[in-house]
């Protein structure tokens, strides 16, 4: 007997259906995978069975049982937990505050018992391999810290049915392999796991079976143990895709478009890793990425560059000119763009529509010209919307309704229609699916090809080895390593990172 069986089970968002006739089993012990392109209906079936979507239609039984949730309280007595795709932790809170928050251990006098709850917190992340501080603040850590966080709470609940939705989006390798010990680990206990992830390599490294939705339909089914990357890819968008990457290299490199020598951000903050010597050069057409462990400095080095405000020394030239953004206003003006890992920071207003959102960023190119167009808006949202596959009702939609991977390639779109000289990303793909990444490799190519440059950093390896012309390796805050992946492969990245000799 299955131990989880969702039956018909369907759910509508105004016009849009979400999940329709879905039928989903989860048996204890196996690790599900659930894949499918952004928008299919991944998140929503999960957020049926966690009991955070209540008006939906069809059955859920439990061991048998029918049941009917009313709260995600409910569905956590009934022994399943979720592991949100949008973090739910909360920023002012600590570590171990967020971990234990609405069961505190208490003293025997009824109050907080904060010791053990640090000791407590402290064990739960040792056991999973976690690197953390259980009294630094929620809000201080970097996304892939908090997912690390995430994961430890919902390991701590004792869950029958663990639902994890993109759980490793802003891990680097070496996390995820730690992720997965703990997770084979439950398996063995007899956890059930629901797993969701764009990261194709992943699924047959840890899946059982892997149910795929298209439309919000069951559209295949797997043993994932003999599944093809292609296979499960061709059944997400319903016909073959095409290769992934679109490898760019540049035969000759243009001028020097942004030079860094030796940039250290002095004033160390706890906990973070601040750039400690950082040197690279990126030319107009290239294409190079940033690779590292989390906690290299990847993303402190690209926040420095954007002009985040911190001091720091050294040096940087922007098209020869020796250059300090002082802010992200004055790093725009000098051509740089930014596009950070996390899209609640990103600056997408998450409850205006798309179009005001990719329109934030060329209001200023189009108020120049005297008056806003709104037909050219609403054009140039058009068009960007297509290119990437944005799947949405309309483009006076509030971005709040689209599925994650869609509201990335908002970000994604609103970028590009600012025409910089130098793109800074940071984990651009993050929880994009198989079509739009390709998508996005592409018009990365294309911008490099009209002698835009950009410094990528990302923690799959693959997608850096794809895509780059170089590599340059961060390992605690210092380049470490500079590979041109003509010459070097997967492998050689990730011995650069964990800190085997490679040759400069
Ligand atoms: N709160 C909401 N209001 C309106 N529409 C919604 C809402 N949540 C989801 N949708 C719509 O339901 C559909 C399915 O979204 P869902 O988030 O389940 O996709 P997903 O498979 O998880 O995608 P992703 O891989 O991007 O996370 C999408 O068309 C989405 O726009
Ligand atoms: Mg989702």
């Amino acid at each position: 007997m299955p131990l989880v069986e969702l039956v018909r089970i369907g759910k509508s968002y105004g016009g849009v259906r979400a999940c329709h006739d879905v039928d989903f089993t989860v048996h204890s012990g196996e690790v599900h995978a659930l894949l499918g392109e952004n928008g299919a209906g991944k998140s929503t079936l999960m957020r049926v069975l966690c009991g955070d979507v209540t008006d939906h239609s069809g059955e859920i039984t439990v061991a048998g049982h029918a049941v009917r949730f009313h709260s995600p309280a409910d569905a956590q007595k009934a022994g399943i937990a979720m592991i949100h795709q949008e973090l739910d932790l909360v920023p002012g809170l600590s570590v171990a505050e967020n971990i234990f928050l609405g069961r505190e251990p208490r003293t025997r006098l009824r109050t907080l018992d904060r010791r053990a709850m640090t000791r407590e917190t402290r064990d739960l992340l040792r056991r999973t391999g976690i690197d953390l501080d259980p009294r630094r603040m929620v809000g201080e850590l970097r996304t892939g810290e908090q997912q690390l966080v995430s994961i430890a709470k919902a390991l701590s609940l004792d869950a029958k049915v663990l639902i994890m939705d993109e759980p490793t989006s802003a891990l680097s390798s070496a996390e995820v392999d730690r992720m997965f010990t703990a997770i084979a680990e439950l398996r063995r206990g007899g956890t059930a796991i629901v797993y969701i992830s764009h990261r194709m390599d992943e699924i047959g490294r840890i899946a059982d079976r892997a149910t795929v939705l298209r439309n919000g339909s069951v559209v295949a089914q797997f043993d994932a143990r003999d599944m093809t990357a292609d296979q499960a890819a061709e059944a997400m968008i319903g016909r073959p895709v095409r290769t992934m990457f679109t490898a760019h290299h540049t035969d000759e490199a243009g001028e020097k478009l942004l030079e860094v020598n030796d940039l250290v951000v002095p004033r160390s903050r706890p906990g973070r890793r601040d750039p400690a010597g950082i040197s690279l050069t990126v030319r107009r057409g290239e294409i190079v990425g940033l690779a590292g462990l989390l906690g290299s400095g990847r993303t402190e080095l690209l926040e420095t560059l954007f002009g985040a405000g911190r001091r720091w020394t050294g040096q940087m030239f922007v098209n020869g000119r020796p250059v300090r953004p002082r802010n992200p206003r004055h790093a725009i003006r000098l051509g740089l763009v930014y596009v950070p890992e996390d899209r609640r920071i990103s600056g997408l207003c998450l409850d205006h529509s798309v179009l005001a959102n990719t329109v934030l960023s060329i209001v200023d190119r189009i108020a120049r010209l005297g008056v806003v167009p709104r037909r050219s808006e609403v054009g140039q949202t058009r068009k960007i919307v297509r290119e990437l596959g944005v799947k949405l009702a309309t483009v006076y939609s509030a971005v709040a309704t689209l599925s994650g991977g869609n509201q990335q390639k908002v970000v994604f779109g609103r970028m590009l229609l600012t025409e910089p000289d130098l793109l800074l990303l940071d984990e651009p793909t993050r929880g994009v699916d198989v079509g739009a990444k390709a998508e996005i490799y592409q018009l990365l190519g294309k911008a490099a090809q009209r002698g835009i440059g950009v410094l990528l950093a990302s923690s799959e390896l693959a997608e850096l080895v794809g895509v780059c012309d170089r590599v340059i390796v961060l390992r605690g805050g210092r380049t470490v390593a500079e590979l041109t992946t003509a010459h070097a492969g997967e492998a050689d990245l990730l011995a650069a990172s964990m800190g085997e000799v490679v040759p400069l």
